[in-house]
C-alpha cells in the first residue's frame, strides 16, 4: 500500500521544511522525508538539513565562544578588565553548539506537528509516474505525491587524492568537531568556510594557513572590501597564501602534509595537524534516481529549474542549494516559500538581487547588489559613498573601528544598486540596504531616514550622504 500526499518534499534542510510548513499552512496535505545520519535521541533523522546540523548554525556557536575567547585575552585588558590568560574547554564549546543544534533541530519537529506536516523517515528516490502523480520510493515505502519538492542540498566537494576522514583531514562536518586546537591548521579553499572555520581555530590559537588557487582574494566580492578584509586577516594572523597549486597531500596517523606550489612557482611542504578542505560545494542528486524519469540535471550535477523552480517535468519542483543561484540557506527557503505559494496559484516571488551574503568573520563582511567592478564591466554610470566606522562613535565605543559601508548608486536616478560592508555587526546592518533595494530607494532616501544615534548604522546613513558629496561626518 502506497501512502498518498498532495505534496511530498524530498529533504528537510532550510529550503524542505519551510516549503513543506508554508505548503501545509496552505491546505496541501504534505509530506517531507529526510535521511541524514545524523540521529536524533530517537533515532530519527534530524531536520535542519546541512544548515542546522553541520553549517550555518553550529559554525555560528564556534564563532561565538571563539570570538569571545580572543576578546578575553586581547582587548578586555584595554578596557580594564582583568582576566588573566583565557583557557579554552573545547569540548565544552562542542557540547555547547551540540546543544544549540538538538534543539533547534527538535524545534523543526516540533514546527512539523504543529502545521500537520507528515515527517517521513528515509532516502527518497522516483520510481516513475502515476497517473499525473509521482511515485517515489521513501525508505522501504512508496509515496505517491501530485507535487513534489526537490530539496536534496549538497555536499562538501572533496579533492582527487586527498581522502577525507574528518578526523585528520576534515570537511565542514569534521572542522565543526575538532576535540582539541591544533597546533597548525591547514586549509585548502580561502572561500567562506575556509575564513569562517579557519578564524575559529585562530581564534583559539592554532597557528593557520590557508591555500586558495585563485589569484584574487574574495574575488566575487567587492574589490575595496576584499583588500580590506585580506589586510585585517592578515593582521590577525591568518597566513592567506593566494594563486597556490595543491600537490601531493600525505595523510599519516597525527598529522598531514601538504606540497604546494606558491603563485611564482616555488615548491612547499606544508605540515599541519589538521587540514580543512573547503574548495565549494557539489549538489545532492546522486541516489535521487533522476533518469528514472528524465528529470533534467545540468552538466555539474544541478537540477535545472526556471525563474519559479519548476523542473522540466509537471508537478516537481526544485529549491535550494541543489539548484543554480548562491548556496544560502535563506535564499533556500525563499524558494522554498514561493513554490509552495506558487502550486496555490499564488504569485511567488524571489528576486536573486537583494539576495544578501554575510561573512561571519571578524570583522563581519556583508553585501548585496552589485560590486563596483560589476557595473563598470556592465557599463552602468554610478556614484560611491564610503565611510569608515573609525569615524563613528559607537564603534569606537565597542572596539570595533575597522572597516567601511559602501554605496553605490545610479548615476542618473540615484536608485541604490549596491551595498557593501566590512564591520562588525554588518549582518544585521545589510538588511536595511535590501530593505532599501527591495522598495527600489535611492541613496538620499537613506540619506534622509532618520537613524538612532549611537549606533553604527549610522555609518549607512553617511555612506547614503557620502553618494550625495555632503557627508556630515567624514
Ligand atoms: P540542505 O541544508 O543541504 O538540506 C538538504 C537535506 O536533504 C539534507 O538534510 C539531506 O540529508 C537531505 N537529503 C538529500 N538527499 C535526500 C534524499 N534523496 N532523500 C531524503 N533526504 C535527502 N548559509 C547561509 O545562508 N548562512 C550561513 O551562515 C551559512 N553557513 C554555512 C556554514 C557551513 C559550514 C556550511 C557547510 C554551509 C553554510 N551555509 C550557510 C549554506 C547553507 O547551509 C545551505 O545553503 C543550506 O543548508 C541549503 O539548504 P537546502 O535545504 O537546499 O539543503
Ligand atoms: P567557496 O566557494 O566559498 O570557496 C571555495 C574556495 O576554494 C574558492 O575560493 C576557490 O577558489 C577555492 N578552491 C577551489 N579549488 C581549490 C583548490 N584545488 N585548491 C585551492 N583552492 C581551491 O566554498 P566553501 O568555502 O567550501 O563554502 C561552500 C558554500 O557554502 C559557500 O559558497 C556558501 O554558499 C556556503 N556557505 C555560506 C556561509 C555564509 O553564508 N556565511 C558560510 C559557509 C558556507
Amino acid at each position: 500500500m502506497s501512502k498518498e500526499f498532495d505534496v511530498l518534499v524530498i529533504g528537510g534542510g532550510p529550503g524542505g521544511y519551510v516549503a513543506a510548513i508554508r505548503a501545509a499552512q496552505l491546505g496541501f496535505k504534505t509530506a517531507c522525508c529526510e535521511s541524514n545520519p545524523y540521529a536524533d535521541p530517537k533515532g530519527e533523522p534530524r531536520l535542519g538539513g546541512t544548515c542546522l546540523n553541520v553549517g550555518c548554525i553550529p559554525s555560528k556557536a564556534l564563532l561565538h565562544t571563539s570570538h569571545m575567547f580572543e576578546e578575553a585575552g586581547h582587548t578586555f585588558a584595554d578596557q580594564g578588565i582583568n582576566v588573566g590568560t583565557p583557557k579554552i574547554d573545547v569540548a565544552k564549546m562542542v557540547g555547547r553548539k551540540n546543544g544549540i543544534v538538538d534543539q533547534l533541530t527538535s524545534g523543526i519537529k516540533g514546527l512539523f506537528k504543529k502545521n500537520k506536516v507528515t515527517q517521513l523517515n528515509g532516502h527518497g528516490s522516483f520510481v516513475g509516474q502515476k497517473g499525473d502523480a509521482w511515485e517515489v520510493k521513501v525508505g522501504d515505502e512508496t509515496v505517491v505525491a501530485k507535487q513534489v519538492i526537490v530539496a536534496t542540498g549538497s555536499k562538501a566537494r572533496h579533492l582527487p587524492g586527498v581522502p577525507v576522514d574528518n578526523k585528520i583531514v576534515c570537511d565542514n562536518v569534521g572542522a565543526l568537531d575538532l576535540d582539541a586546537v591544533p597546533k597548525k591548521l591547514a586549509v585548502i579553499g580561502a572561500g567562506v568556510i575556509g575564513l569562517e572555520m579557519g578564524s575559529v581555530w585562530r581564534r583559539l590559537g592554532s597557528e593557520v594557513t590557508v591555500l586558495e588557487a585563485m589569484p584574487d582574494f574574495l574575488a566575487a566580492t567587492d574589490k575595496d572590501v576584499a583588500k580590506e578584509a585580506l589586510k585585517i586577516f592578515t593582521k590577525q594572523g591568518l597566513n592567506i597564501n593566494l594563486g597556490v597549486k595543491i600537490g601531493e597531500v600525505k595523510v599519516g596517523k597525527k598529522n598531514v602534509s601538504i606540497s604546494y606550489t606558491d603563485k611564482d612557482g616555488a615548491e612547499h611542504k606544508l605540515d599541519a595537524d589538521r587540514l580543512i578542505v573547503s574548495v565549494g560545494r557539489v549538489p545532492n542528486t546522486d541516489g535521487l534516481n533522476a533518469e528514472a524519469v528524465g528529470l533534467k540535471l545540468n552538466e555539474r550535477g544541478m537540477i535545472e529549474v526556471d525563474d519559479h523552480c519548476r523542473t522540466n517535468l509537471p508537478g516537481v519542483w526544485a529549491v535550494g542549494d541543489v539548484v543554480r543561484g548562491p548556496m544560502l540557506a535563506h535564499k533556500a527557503m525563499e524558494e522554498g516559500i514561493m513554490v509552495a505559494e506558487v502550486m496555490a496559484g499564488q504569485a511567488g516571488h524571489c528576486d536573486f538581487n537583494t539576495v544578501p551574503w554575510v561573512i561571519y568573520t571578524s570583522p563581519e563582511i556583508a553585501w548585496v547588489g552589485k560590486t563596483e567592478q560589476q557595473l563598470k564591466a556592465e557599463g552602468i554610470d554610478f556614484r560611491a559613498g564610503k565611510i569608515p566606522f573609525a569615524f563613528n562613535g559607537r564603534a569606537m565605543g565597542m572596539a570595533a573601528p575597522d572597516g567601511f559601508v559602501k554605496m553605490l548608486a545610479d548615476a542618473k536616478t540615484d536608485r541604490i544598486l549596491g551595498v557593501h560592508i566590512v564591520g562588525a555587526n554588518a549582518s544585521e546592518m545589510i538588511a536595511e540596504a535590501v530593505v532599501a533595494m527591495e522598495f527600489a530607494g535611492s541613496s538620499e532616501d537613506l540619506a534622509r531616514i532618520c537613524h538612532a544615534h549611537p549606533t553604527m548604522s549610522e555609518v549607512v546613513h553617511e555612506a547614503g550622504l557620502a553618494v550625495l558629496k555632503r557627508p556630515l561626518h567624514a
